[in-house]
């Protein structure tokens, strides 16, 4: 059968391919540890699931409007008031089936064929490809370790065309979990005042910060481009409800009315039920959330040591998210059992088929040298996870 040509501008996701490849091998009855996951180990907290169940009792199934119930929307305006300092009024949020679709719906609504989307990298794998599926085209700036990861805006000056339609920033970042600082903020938006490029912040990770708050995005730092900003957000990382996807972007109200628009021809509303959730998530205790950041905060300490502890492998310490992104360069070029190691693909293979651990390579994030651990996951696993890491790094020659 002939597909769209579309499908063959897009690669599938590496994270979702690794993480079958680690169930598959689990379903065998072997004892895989998967540092690849995306997603926290916790339980979705109680009183969210409680509002989940009882909407649900209360027959709260049918179809909702399309950008959200009024009771989300005005919990999200609440929201974006008392944590980040930024007004919206309802009319400019949108309420979607994840934050990836936020993402996915914005590039729709935003981009004409050739297009420009600035993407820094390295980058979460699914921006370059959502940009593609709209016919844009992701205009990588890198950045580097040694500065934390934070843009350089002379390199962001040189990239920005008149075809410049946004720019994505993710801070905290995956896979590298770089925050970039206020400042730096300011500085990168400052290249972009003369511009009309559309500013995306990706604030997922917001809640999993373990460096001094408050939480600082771009449109806080650069208050005067606030109005072309649209912020995405959502419930996965935060509230530990990937699976229930529900995520929101708010903005500029033609952008967000734009992307309500392909919403409407597509999935219509994100599930009623898991909108009521998300308002307790929002509006009730932060008891649970803040201990899973504590134990983020533990084993994000105790993998970073152990990682540096591998000869080979170096780690900065993440400010955020819940990965661990160590360069790894010190392992390629080597060879195990006869093969030469030649690239972050080639080391994750090895971990995974040998040692039994999933590990994300670099390269798709656009860093090779790099691989991304998560430490979403136990102790004993980290603990257990860099055993074997170190196991295989000693077998290379
Ligand atoms: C940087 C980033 N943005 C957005 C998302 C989307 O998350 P969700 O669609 O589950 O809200 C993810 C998930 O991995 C992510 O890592």
């Amino acid at each position: 059968m002939k597909l769209a040509n579309r499908l063959a501008a897009v690669k599938p996701s590496p994270t979702l391919s690794l993480n079958a490849k680690a169930r598959a091998l689990a379903a065998q009855g072997k004892d895989v540890l998967s540092f690849a996951a995306g997603e926290p180990d916790f339980d979705t907290p109680a009183h969210i699931k409680d509002a989940i169940k009882a909407s649900l009792d209360a027959g709260f199934t049918k179809y909702t409007a399309t950008g959200g119930i009024p009771e989300l929307k005005a919990a999200i305006v609440e929201k974006l008031k008392r944590d980040n300092a930024l007004s919206f009024a309802p009319e400019q949020v949108v309420v979607t089936v994840g934050g990836k679709q936020a993402l996915y719906n914005a590039f729709q609504a935003l981009l004409s064929p050739g297009d420009e989307v600035i993407i820094f990298s390295p980058y979460w794998v699914s921006y370059p490809d959502m940009v593609r599926l709209a016919h844009g085209v992701p205009v990588i700036v890198e950045t580097r370790a040694e500065t934390n990861w934070t843009p350089d805006p002379a390199a962001l000056r040189r990239a920005l065309t008149p075809r410049t339609k946004a720019v994505i920033f993710n801070s905290p970042s995956n896979p590298t979990g770089a925050l970039i600082a206020r400042e730096a903020l300011a500085a990168l938006a400052h290249e972009l005042r003369d511009s009309e490029a559309v500013l995306i912040t990706d604030d997922i990770y917001e809640r999993l910060l373990y460096v001094p708050g408050p939480f600082v995005n771009v449109a806080n730092a650069a208050p005067e481009l606030a109005d072309r900003t649209l912020v995405v957000n959502g419930f996965s990382k935060a509230f530990s409800m990937t699976g229930l996807r529900l995520g929101y972007a708010a903005g500029p109200k033609a952008l967000i009315a734009g992307m309500q628009m392909i919403q409407d021809q597509s999935t219509s509303n994100a599930a009623s039920v898991i909108q009521k959730g998300a308002v307790a998530a929002l509006t009730g205790p932060t008891t649970a959330v803040d201990e899973m950041v504590k134990a983020f905060a533990r084993r994000r300490e105790a993998m970073t040591g152990g990682l540096n502890r591998i000869p080979g492998v170096s780690c900065r310490l993440p400010d955020g998210a819940f990965y661990c992104f160590p360069d790894v360069s010190g392992l390629l070029g080597k060879r195990y059992k006869g093969t030469v190691i030649d690239g972050s693909m080639k080391l994750s293979e090895i971990l995974l088929d040998d040692f039994l651990l999933a590990a994300v390579p670099g390269a798709p994030f656009g860093a090779e040298g790099f691989i991304r651990l998560s430490f979403a996951t136990s102790d004993a696993n980290i603990e257990k996870g860099l055993a074997r890491f170190a196991d295989c790094a000693a077998q290379l020659s």
